[in-house]
């Protein structure tokens, strides 16, 4: 089983690292465009592989899509990351390029391969790769709500003063600042509602920094963060190469679902070996409804730029 990660920057390494720690696939293939940067990453990584105790083998490479060939899932975190100030949306006349040719060289090497986006904004990204390559709409997945989920989680455990791992959390939606929701009603601790353990203001305010999650690390970083959405895309991989059929909020193509048609955005799906395999409807209430209809609004206004750009 061979995976490919496109782009060695922070969240593409991190994101190679923690999906051969977790030996899903016995080859990882690192690529990047900088000379030299890929093929160093992975020799790095390589040398933990006995500290760590892992046999996966990483290569890297210079934009030698032939070295992808053949694989199962690959991982797409090219382009430039927000700045402090910065919105993901901000990036899309940079990104939007790169993404289609990425999309298009991976295709060439792996015509079955499974796409997951990580690259922003993100639901744009997935809805050009999607667009521009073809492919069957479950081979095109955007990571965004897992990482918004488990930082949902991460906001929770604080509020809550308990693991992470007690908590049950989706976070639906756009992957953006004012786009993502997090589905407050639904989220339990240890399966008992989390209304019955926070109040209406804590509960508002944990939304309300969840949705912030990643601007407050790129004005503490100076850039975007990078070990959460490497792990997130990692869960992803494994979700698809072990066949989990984990329920994930994910950034998939609508046609009729929750009511959108002609857009990615993030919705709880089954994850297994075909890549998305089902849209779960989680009975969203009628506030919910119209903070996604909402939400879709902004990410279709996204999606219009992509006609104006010459890519
Ligand atoms: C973030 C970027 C990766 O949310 O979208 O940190």
């Amino acid at each position: 089983m061979k995976v490919t990660v496109v782009g060695a920057g922070a969240v593409g390494a991190t994101c190679a690292d923690n999906i051969a720690r977790r030996e899903i696939c016995d080859e990882l293939v690192l690529l990047d465009i900088k000379e030299g940067v890929a093929e160093g990453k992975a020799m790095d990584l390589m040398q933990t592989a006995q500290l760590e105790g892992f046999d996966t083998r990483i290569t890297g490479s210079t934009n030698d899509y032939s070295k992808t060939a053949g694989s199962t899932v690959a991982v797409i975190t090219s382009g430039i990351p927000r700045k402090p100030g910065m919105t993901r949306e901000e990036l899309i006349g940079i990104n939007a390029g790169i993404v289609k040719t990425v999309t298009e060289n991976l295709l060439k090497h792996s015509p079955e391969v499974i796409i997951v986006v990580i690259s922003n904004p993100m639901d744009t990204m997935t809805y050009l790769a999607l667009k521009s390559s073809g492919i069957p709409k479950n081979r095109i997945i955007g990571m965004g709500g897992i990482l918004d989920s488990a930082r949902f989680r991460f906001y929770l455990s604080q509020a809550l003063h308990c693991s992470p791992n007690d908590l049950q959390a989706t976070v639906v939606g756009g992957h953006g600042d004012t786009t993502m929701i997090p589905l407050t009603r639904l989220a339990t601790y240890c399966g008992t509602p989390v209304s019955q353990h926070l109040d209406e203001a804590r509960l508002k305010k944990v939304a309300a920094d969840t949705m912030v999650g990643g601007a407050t690390l790129t004005g503490l970083l100076g850039t975007s963060a990078w070990y959460a959405p490497g792990s997130a895309g990692a869960t992803l991989v494994e979700a698809i190469i072990r066949d989990e059929k984990k329920l994930m909020p994910c950034c998939v193509y609508h046609e009729g679902e929750y009511g959108l048609s002609d857009i990615c955005i993030g919705v709880p799906v089954i994850i297994g070996r075909n890549g998305w395999e089902k849209i779960v409807d989680f009975q969203l209430d009628e506030t919910e409804k119209a903070a996604l209809v909402k939400s879709a609004d902004a990410v279709n206004s996204m999606n219009s730029v992509l006609s104006t750009l010459s890519i």
